[in-house]
């Protein structure tokens, strides 16, 4: 039987590709830079993670001597007739190409009946999946390549020489580069080609893999256990374009209320009513700013979630409200485990309910949490969501301000749930081996709903597990860090990736979660966390506390000095996330983000950027009291001592421990808030703009920083300029009448100027 020759077949913004054997091919175009690839019949497959709808788009699709090629004018795809596919950006240069050869295991050196006798000893065998099983996809390595994204993934910034799995996983353990799973699937992957940027985005929740030149310097590869083959070719000019592009292809992290921004606090093990009092006082009688503290686990009664424990908390709305008096935010935590338990309401509705995950038998499922034997929401469920939202009412009605999503993964303490475990996706039954990465994601979705129709207001949601597309609505966190030198330094990575990942909105917990921190290193992560968009101290039960004050001199007044500076930042930092909201821009960057020309900066994960203007270089280091900093091109003013420094160079930056070297971009502009012991919904009668150099212009945003009234034009837009020694400041917008501050000022160097608002325009009053 003669082959028929490959044949492309165009159907509105899908190519169909038919090979020689006959089996098909869809490449869909979403836009210039977004071409997703699946199989013909995966095209319809409603996707969690996607919002973006294919737009129309000028493309072509020909076929010339059995080859396809697809251009648009961003992205040159060709397909050959054994499969092979090949990516080039609009000048024909190389981005993602298929490796053509065999795939060479590693050796490891270790025969079957080895495994059981290291694991004697308590070693980890390595657990990988069957890729011979799997759906592969390998492409050439260049000797050059640089990888980042897989958002919460251990080790550097350079994710090149590791291997990564997605199935979310709760292991308490000290988290290392060696950890190959963590609480999050965010399977994006950025390469960095001899400095060609691209994106490859795997929509795909089943449990995954990926080799990123660890098997072999000549590849890298993405298994998944189970089909379809679906994922998203992303382009763009620079680094920054491919980050934005997939930010829009799944959503981008929505403007969080004001005061999410400030500092939070948390501690695994407060015991009881009185002693939240005692550590709300503390930050206040210390002088510490503060805008929220969280109740953890022990708030419930027996660890039933909804419920609060009688003895320790008898009235949970008049403490609730002495918080809020004290200026405090309530956070409590809310975990998926149902304790099965009848008589216990939210169990027996539940189960009326039928919204409980089964076996394949038909029974609800039970394994074991904190509270005991389980039974697990079947979030994929539209009607278990709605009923998980509804039995929120019990804690927003009482005042409750965020909710703190976590054992998401979902964790079980007697061992894994089978795989065949029956899980719904969105109605349709399916199996806990397709569901289990997206039940964070689901039950987060739940919760934003619901605290988003109960209070109205933008709703706080933080969770541990999530899926490609959970910064739609959620906040994260990394989950459970130790007070280890090594977990400061892996803070900056780590949030950096997940920034790159779409997640803007993340921290860590800083001082460490497990063992027990020391003076010295809560310092310095205080001071390295300053920008962390999510900005929680938070320790496990049996470790050292982390008040600020216990500590002593002089950690509390430097701790001090970094919650005052925090809250100086704050206008800047939500000016980001309005950034990150519209332009899909992260608010924390890795170097290589903003300067992928320059080699130097592909392998730096002790500094990091904060928005266009700042760049931050913490001592991560144990004992240090100075350190290397490489400042990119362009020019930088030392925020302390305003001195400028040139860029592309290695300096280095004296950092008692006192000081986390900071510098100002010359050329750029930010907004320096007023002094605040916690955030409240009045707006700033004041706002200051320091200049870093002698011209710069800035676009402020501001709006009530707690609903959506915003979506309906209710904001300002500041433009404010420097230029040949004047300050202007235009109002752009003013949706928001009624936050126009009556006064600015602008800083530049050792001058300040005051505006007034007079008749709708700022008037420049005074110079000193
Ligand atoms: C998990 C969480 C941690 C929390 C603890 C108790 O370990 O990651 O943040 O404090 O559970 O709820």
């Amino acid at each position: 039987m003669s082959e028929k020759p490959l044949s492309a077949q165009t159907n509105q913004n899908t190519v169909q590709i038919t090979f020689p054997d006959q089996t098909q091919l869809a490449l869909q175009v979403f836009s210039d830079a977004i071409i997703r690839v699946c199989p013909i019949d995966a095209l319809p497959a409603a996707s969690y993670a996607v919002v973006a709808k294919p737009q129309p788009t000028q493309f072509t699709a020909t076929v010339k001597n059995g080859v396809a090629a697809i251009n648009t004018a961003a992205l040159h795809v060709k397909v050959y007739p054994d499969h092979h596919m090949d990516v080039f950006d609009q000048n024909d240069r190389e981005l993602i190409m298929d490796y053509r050869g065999q795939r060479q295991p590693l050796n490891r050196d270790l025969a079957a009946d080895e495994t059981s006798l290291l694991e004697e000893e308590g070693h980890a065998g390595h657990e990988e999946i069957d890729a011979t099983a799997a759906l592969t996809l390998t492409k050439q390595l260049d000797p050059d390549e640089a990888f980042y994204g897989l958002g919460d993934k251990t080790g550097f910034m350079n994710k090149r020489g590791y291997e990564y799995e997605n199935w979310n996983t709760d292991d308490p353990a000290p988290q290392m580069e060696n950890f190959t799973r963590l609480y999050k699937s965010i399977p994006v992957l950025y390469g960095l080609r001899q400095g060609r940027p691209y994106g490859l985005f795997f929509d795909n929740p089943y449990r995954s893999h990926v080799d990123l030149g660890k098997e072999s310097p000549a590849y890298y590869s993405y298994s998944v256990v189970h089909g379809p083959l679906n994922y998203y070719i992303i382009g763009g000019h620079r680094l920054a374009d491919v980050v934005a592009n997939y930010a829009h292809l799944t959503g981008t992290v929505p403007l969080p209320q004001r005061w999410t921004l400030g500092y939070q606090h948390s501690r695994y093990g407060y015991q009881d009513a009185p002693e939240m009092i005692q550590i709300a006082d503390g930050f206040r009688q210390h002088d510490l700013p503060c805008d929220a503290l969280y109740f953890d686990i022990d708030y419930m009664h027996g660890y039933r979630v909804f419920t609060w424990d009688p003895g320790r908390y008898p009235d949970p709305k008049k403490l609730i409200a002495q918080l809020h008096e004290k200026g405090f935010k309530a956070v409590t935590i809310i975990d998926p485990g149902v304790k099965k338990d009848p008589g216990y309401t939210v169990y027996d509705d539940g189960k009326k309910h039928k919204v409980f995950v089964k076996t394949p038998a038909g029974k609800n499922y039970v394994n074991r949490v904190w509270p005991g034997r389980t039974v697990y929401p079947d979030f994929g469920k539209p009607k278990t969501r709605q009923w998980w939202g509804q039995c929120h009412l019990a804690l927003t009605k009482i005042g409750v301000d965020g909710i703190w999503n976590d054992m998401n993964e979902p964790a079980s303490f007697d061992g894994p749930i089978p795989d065949d475990t029956v899980f719904s996706d969105n109605g349709k039954k399916s199996t806990h081996a397709k569901m289990h990465n997206l039940y964070g994601h689901n039950m987060s979705h739940a919760t934003y709903d619901a605290l988003k129709e109960q209070t109205g207001r933008r709703p706080f949601v933080i969770t541990r597990a999530a899926y490609a597309g959970t910064q739609r609505y959620a906040t994260v966190w990394t989950g459970d860090n130790h007070s280890l030198w090594a977990h400061l330094q892996m803070m900056i990575p780590q949030l950096c990736n997940h920034s790159m990942s779409g997640f803007s909105f993340a921290g860590t917990d800083l001082g460490g979660f497990g063992s027990d921190t020391t003076p010295e290193l809560l310092t310095r992560w205080i001071e390295a966390g300053l920008f962390s968009p999510l900005f929680r101290n938070h320790s496990a039960l049996g470790t050292r506390r982390q008040e600020p004050w216990l500590f002593g001199e002089p950690t509390l007044s430097i701790y001090r000095k970094y919650l005052k500076l925090r809250y100086r930042f704050i206008p800047y930092l939500y000016d980001l996330f309005a950034l990150a909201q519209s332009a899909g821009k992260p608010v924390m960057r890795p170097l290589v983000y903003d300067f992928d020309e320059d080699r130097q900066v592909y392998d730096i994960d002790d500094e990091y950027l904060i928005g266009d203007a700042l760049l931050a270089a913490p001592v991560v280091t144990k004992g240090k009291t100075s350190r290397l900093v490489y400042l990119p091109a362009g020019q930088w003013i030392d925020f302390w001592t305003g001195k400028v420094i040139p860029g592309e160079q290695e300096i280095r930056a004296a950092a008692p421990l006192d000081t986390l070297p900071l510098y100002g971009r010359v050329g750029t502009m930010i907004p320096w808030g007023p002094a605040h012991q916690f955030l409240t919904d009045e707006p700033d009668q004041t706002m200051t703009f320091k200049v870093f150099g002698d011209t710069a212009s800035y676009d402020h945003y501001q709006d009530d920083g707690y609903d959506f009234a915003y979506q309906k034009g209710e904001f300002n837009q500041y433009h404010v300029t420097f230029a040949q020694g004047k300050p202007a400041v235009t109002l752009t917008t003013a949706g928001y009448p009624a936050g126009l501050y009556p006064e600015i000022t602008v800083a530049a160097g050792d001058q300040t100027f005051a505006l007034q608002l007079e008749n709708g325009k700022y008037q420049l009053i005074d110079k000193n």
